[in-house]
């Protein structure tokens, strides 16, 4: 920590976004539940690459809050080492919601190549996979990092394969982090049926990086579903995207 600073100032800068030295109002960094979810969720593996803005966990936790008012499950398409699970399931309670559970999805070994088209690879969607690898197989940690949230249920293999694992009758949210087009329309087309009236689909991908560069290929998918079901996909400057299902 640096001499003399402000612990909590400290704490904020480990979070910052482009955002936050904008002129957009940020208080919801003030309140101690939104901070300690962060800190619950930033721990060894995560300190140790990229940033974690505090808009992009702001936004994650909205959508958490609302499913937690809608009736369904929740499901994440990418889960890597569980950092935006972890928030959320710290951010919600989430092991006091008996009635909810929360299906983890990934491979735990990075993406599958097959399932890149070649023009997605050639404008960057590839580009955290050297991370994956490196990280190797991080399905053990992740089941031990929830073992304490029993409703929480981690499913090891490929997207759209496993969907058929999550036996969720009705779903709230379907939150998409996979880095890769095809693996998350496909997660679209299976859940749109289950999403409940008020759910929603978030896509951490749809505008991220490079200006939307890298993962182009997956806003164009998300935009193609939204067109299918007839609705608009909510752009934020975080990157981040909603479709919300009326
Ligand atoms: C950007 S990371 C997810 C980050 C995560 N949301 C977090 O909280 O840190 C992308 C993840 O998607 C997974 N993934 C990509 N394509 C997949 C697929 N078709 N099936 C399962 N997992 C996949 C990768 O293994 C990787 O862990």
């Amino acid at each position: 920590m640096l001499k003399g600073a402000n612990p909590a100032d400290v704490t904020r800068a480990r979070y910052v976004s482009p955002l936050v030295e904008s002129e957009t109002n940020h208080d919801f960094e003030a309140a101690p539940r939104f901070m300690d979810a962060m800190d619950f969720a930033i721990g060894g593996l995560e300190a140790e690459f990229g940033t974690h803005p505090s808009w992009n966990f702001h936004v994650l936790l909205w959508v958490a809050s609302q499913a937690m008012r809608l009736p369904g499950d929740i499901v994440q398409c990418g889960v890597l080492g569980g950092t935006d699970a972890a928030a959320i399931v710290r951010y919600t309670n989430f092991a006091a919601r008996t009635d909810k559970t929360f299906y983890l999805l990934d491979t735990f070994t990075g993406v599958p190549e097959e399932l890149w088209t070649p023009h997605e690879i050639a404008i960057g969607a590839a580009s955290a996979q050297w991370l994956y690898k490196q990280l190797g197989d991080l399905y053990a940690s992740v089941v031990e990092r929830f073992r304490s949230y029993p409703n929480v249920r981690v499913i090891q293999g490929k997207v759209p394969d496993t969907l058929a694992q999550v036996d969720a009758a009705q779903i709230s949210v379907l939150f998409l982090d996979m880095n890769c087009a095809a693996p998350e329309a496909a997660a679209c087309e299976y859940f749109w049926d289950k999403l409940v009236p008020g759910g929603i689909i978030f896509s951490d991908d749809y505008g991220h990086s490079r200006g939307g560069g890298y993962f182009y290929k997956s806003k164009v998918a998300f935009d193609n579903f939204a067109a299918k079901v007839g609705l608009e996909v909510l752009s934020l400057p975080t990157g981040q995207a909603l479709l919300v299902k009326v």
